[in-house]
């Protein structure tokens, strides 16, 4: 048999294993990487596997019946926690920001500042509102905030086979908590980083605690996080899930890495970013996709075929 014809045969049984992977909105710039790259996790079992994912965007959705769905922030936007007239300025901001955080024309060193500049003037703006503690629960509980289809089998499977989830966001950590508390799957293996909020003594918001996380700092981020990662050393298989090209770098604190496989969805202007998220990410996945790769992926790596 000539080596060709064995190559095809393997990419096909492959394939078989994970059929989900074949589908028109699953697009791989190699595909013969991403079974190798499975295979070798396969082989070291999911007690060496690690889950690290973004939150806004990437665990939950970006639009639901042609509205985009909202993040973290757009939360509190949203909410009666913050006044008409800070709603109209989150909204400017965003539509300031957001064409700069996925303009794959400007380098990231040019979008850096700005993107420090954007965080920086929501969350004084947010401080500000004098937001209470207690009206998180139920602003997140009006919102329309939606974690991506599947999401059930997602926390409950890596929870059932004990597979660490961190949950990296430049979000913010009390609402993104929230979500997922009230979905019923913040199970004990989730971990965070975060912006966390700092309440005062009468639950009034007062500061964000610690180093700001914006969307092209992850890495420093990471490195800020040894603790967490050196505990996960004897896991050194990682199944990564971004939005952005800046969630690339949340793996940067893994000790001895293996292998990683990334997962990127691409959520909006996928003619302009197609080509730069195919050379970043492993795996694209396109039209606001369901966790229905990602699962089968954990399924395919936990043996639960
Ligand atoms: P993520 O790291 O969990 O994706 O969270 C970051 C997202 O938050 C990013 O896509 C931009 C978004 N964002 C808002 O929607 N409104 C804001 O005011 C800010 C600062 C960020
Ligand atoms: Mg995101």
């Amino acid at each position: 048999m000539s080596p060709n014809r064995v190559h095809v045969l393997y990419s096909t049984r492959r394939y078989f294993s994970i059929p989900e992977l074949s589908s028109e909105s699953v697009w791989m710039k190699d595909r013969q990487r991403v079974e190798e790259i499975l295979q070798s996790m396969s082989k070291d079992g999911s007690n060496t596997l690690q889950v690290i994912s973004d939150f806004d965007l990437t665990l939950t959705r970006f639009s639901y019946n042609g509205k985009r769905c909202p993040t973290c922030h757009n939360i509190l936007e949203g909410s009666n926690a913050i006044s008409n007239e800070a709603r109209q300025t989150l909204d400017d901001l965003l539509h300031t920001y957001y064409p700069i955080e996925i303009d794959i024309s400007r380098p990231v060193e040019e979008k850096l500042p700005l993107m420090v500049e954007w965080w920086t003037k929501a969350h004084e703006l947010l401080v500000q509102q004098r937001i209470k503690k207690d009206e998180l629960a139920e602003a997140v509980r009006q919102s329309e905030a939606r974690l991506r289809e599947g999401y059930e089998c997602f926390f409950d499977c890596l929870h059932e086979h004990a597979i660490p989830l961190l949950i990296f966001s430049a979000g913010i950590g009390d609402i993104l908590e929230e979500v997922i508390r009230q979905a019923n799957v913040f199970h004990p293996n989730v971990k965070v980083i975060s912006n966390y909020m700092d309440f005062d003594e009468s639950g009034i918001l007062r500061a964000f605690k610690g180093e700001l996380i914006h969307i092209y700092n992850k890495r420093e981020g990471a490195l800020l996080n040894t603790g967490h990662f050196e505990e996960l050393r004897s896991r050194p298989n990682v199944l990564l899930m971004g939005d952005s090209l800046g969630d690339l770098d949340m793996a940067d604190g893994v000790q001895d890495m293996k292998n990683i496989l990334k997962i990127g969805f691409l959520n909006d202007k996928l003619k302009e970013r197609k080509q730069s998220y195919m050379d970043s990410y492993d795996v694209v996945l396109v039209g606001d996709a369901s966790l229905e790769v990602p699962n089968a992926v954990i399924r395919f790596l936990t043996g639960n075929k």
